[in-house]
């Protein structure tokens, strides 16, 4: 009997052990990478490339300084669409052996080298194909002053290995150099030490001395120019763009004061910003040194200045403490949308701030009903799945509602000295919600219970109240208005010529039912909606033109849809004309002629909307 026991003990250690040593194996496979950097990671990558419009391709190498940790000869590289010639030691020049995985969709094929003994730097040689999903290869006609081509990347969130072979997850971090040669009137810049100016060689040289992720890899090269904006920071853009960004940005140095006195001071020295060619798929991207906006923020009132805010945040929460892997996208979106969010209050006040996060619990509240219910957990499932998938408002809007209940139930005072605790603490690492979560339990309140909101569905009860009077008038403009109101008697009453971008974006959004053709012509007439200078109404209001069928608004709808390739615009615009048969043949249309002008990020997304197959390229 007792040794029977024993046996029984000694199979369910046993089987123990195995588990455990299944689940230690697997722990160490990184989801969407097939990097092992617990056996050997790269310390320092130094690029050697030549921008070629011609070709559309960056042919060079990449050198990759190693630090062996395990004893293992295998490194294992993410690449996607990358012609390999060679790769060499630099131990001693000897090639070393190498092959290339099958490919995965998404995730490209994995490069395997041989090291030999003694092996801790490598040389590949290699160059990227005109496909690369990251780049944008843009001729004349599809940059803003139409004189020469220009070409920017977008790395995030795993396509960096589309133009350089790397360890393409957030768990690894590396500096890096660069020599860039780019055809001399045009000037390179990086995610690194930035030229302020163009050279006569067309040779750039480029350093980042803290260690970054590699989705934070970027390049910019066209005809651009630089103007300071304070002590630290400047802008680049193409000529014509350059002096009413310029002024746009006025306020760049507050802001990166007010986040040092809320979180720590700004590790990464300069704070620049580059304007881009308007097919950039995204309204900013935080690439460290150096932010990748749209141009479709100048709106000439700098009233979308807080997506500066925003990638400015993204020094502390996302670059300097980086999401371990892409399901705790949170952890970088959320935390950058608080941040974000206190900044605006402490440079415009609190009543501004609050606006925008009326704008965001509204958002978040909408797309609540659209997601699955497993996709609307602040700790996402992206196994399988393209991390793109987890880019949602849940990740940014209901991170920042977290973040604020947390703030109101220990006091801000508290909370800020412990998140500038946090992001000293661990700086230039990377963290998972599990780990974060532990770190508040110990240091903030051990009594929180955020099962509701991490590991649950929806928004929990206890979230927080926003509370602005400007934008309940707002609604009630246009509650008035769908009882008939006339648009001048709004005019008068609620002094709608000074109202701001956001005060227009709450009350376009009000109207959830579609309004009818007669009611967008009496809007129109008195408020020149078709007629905006600024994307963020504009698209508020082209939603309701495609509802509503308002003819007079179809040409500037087309226009809206070629003009600019920003996602975050296209795609609801071209979701919603796909839910009539009209709608979707006008969509097909604009598409056709549109799609070669947008970003591969934003031509994805779309071909899924539309069903658009395309021929090979
Ligand atoms: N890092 C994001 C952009 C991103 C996320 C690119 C995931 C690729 C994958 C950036 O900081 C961002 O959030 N941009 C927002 C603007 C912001 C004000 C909400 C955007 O582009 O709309
Ligand atoms: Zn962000």
């Amino acid at each position: 009997m007792i040794l029977n026991k024993w046996a029984k003990l000694r199979v369910v250690v046993g089987a123990v052990l195995v588990l455990w040593m299944m689940v230690s194996v697997e722990a160490q496979e990184l989801p969407h990478s097939c990097a092992r950097p617990d056996q050997i990671a790269i310390e320092h990558l130094h690029l050697d490339l030549k921008v070629d419009f011609e070709s559309q391709k960056l042919s060079g190498s990449a050198t990759m300084k190693l630090d062996r940790r395990k004893a293992a000869d295998m490194l294992y590289l993410d690449t996607n669409g990358l012609k390999i010639f060679k790769i060499q030691s630099q131990l001693n020049g000897k090639e070393l052996k190498w092959s290339l995985g099958e490919y995965k969709s998404n995730l490209g094929s994995c490069l395997s080298v041989e090291l030999a003994d003694g092996v801790d730097e490598i040389t590949v040689y290699y160059e990227s194909q005109p496909g690369a999903e990251a780049v944008q290869w843009l001729t004349p006609e599809q940059t803003t002053d139409k004189k020469h081509p220009f070409l920017f990347t977008q790395s995030q969130a795993i396509l960096a290995r589309t133009w350089v072979p790397c360890q393409d997850t957030p768990a690894v971090r590396m500096t890096y150099s660069a020599k860039i040669q780019v055809p001399p009137e045009l000037l390179a810049v990086m995610s690194a030490s930035n030229p302020q100016k163009k050279n006569k060689t067309g040779v750039y040289e480029f350093e980042m001395k803290q260690p970054i992720p590699a989705y934070l890899l970027a390049l910019a090269v066209g005809d651009l120019k630089f103007l300071k904006l304070g002590p630290r920071s400047g802008v680049y853009a193409e000529p014509s763009v350059l002096k009413k960004a310029v002024w746009e940005l006025a306020d760049t140095e507050k802001m990166i004061s007010a986040a040092e006195s809320l979180y720590g001071a700004y590790r990464w020295d300069r704070y620049d910003v580059i304007f881009l060619p308007s097919s950039f798929p995204f309204g900013g991207m935080e690439n460290p040194r150096l932010t990748f906006a749209t141009p479709t923020i100048l709106a000439g009132d700098r009233s979308l200045v807080a997506l500066i805010a925003h990638e400015l945040a993204h020094s502390w929460s996302g670059n300097l403490v980086t999401n371990a892997t892409w399901d705790d996208f949170w952890l970088n979106e959320g935390f950058t949308v608080y941040f974000e969010q206190r900044i605006m209050e402490s440079i415009y006040g609190r009543e501004y701030s609050e606006m925008l996060a009326r704008l965001s619990l509204d958002g978040l509240l909408a797309e609540i009903k659209e997601l699955e219910a497993r996709d609307t957990w602040l700790k996402l499932d992206l196994r399988g799945r393209n991390p793109d998938d987890g880019m949602t408002s849940i990740a940014y809007d209901k991170g920042y509602f977290f973040l604020r209940m947390l703030e109101e139930k220990v006091g801000r005072k508290k909370f800020d000295l412990f998140l500038k605790s946090y992001f000293k603490k661990f700086a230039f690492q990377s963290m998972t919600t599990e780990r974060f979560l532990s770190y508040l339990k110990e240091n903030l309140d051990n009594k929180i219970d955020f099962n509701a909101w991490v590991y649950s569905p929806g928004l929990p009860a206890d979230a927080p109240v926003v509370e602005t009077k400007a934008l309940d008038r707002v609604g009630q403009a246009a509650q008035l208005f769908l009882e008939g109101a006339a648009p001048s008697v709004l005019a008068a009453d609620f002094k709608t010529d000074q109202w701001t971008t956001h005060h227009w974006n709450h009350f376009l959004r009000s109207f959830k039912n579609d309004l009818s053709p007669a009611q967008m012509k009496r809007l129109d007439g008195q408020f020149k909606l078709t007629q905006s200078g600024n994307s963020e109404i504009t698209h508020d209001w082209m939603i309701l033109v495609i509802g509503s069928g308002y003819q007079a608004g179809m040409p500037r709808l087309e226009e809206f849809l070629t003009e600019q390739g920003r996602r975050k615009f296209l795609q609801p615009l071209y979701e919603k004309m796909a839910t009539t048969p009209e709608g979707l043949e006008r969509a097909n249309r604009i598409y056709a002629k549109a799609r070669p002008g947008y970003h591969a990020v934003s031509r994805q997304t779309i071909d899924q909307i539309l069903n658009y197959q395309p021929t090979k390229n």
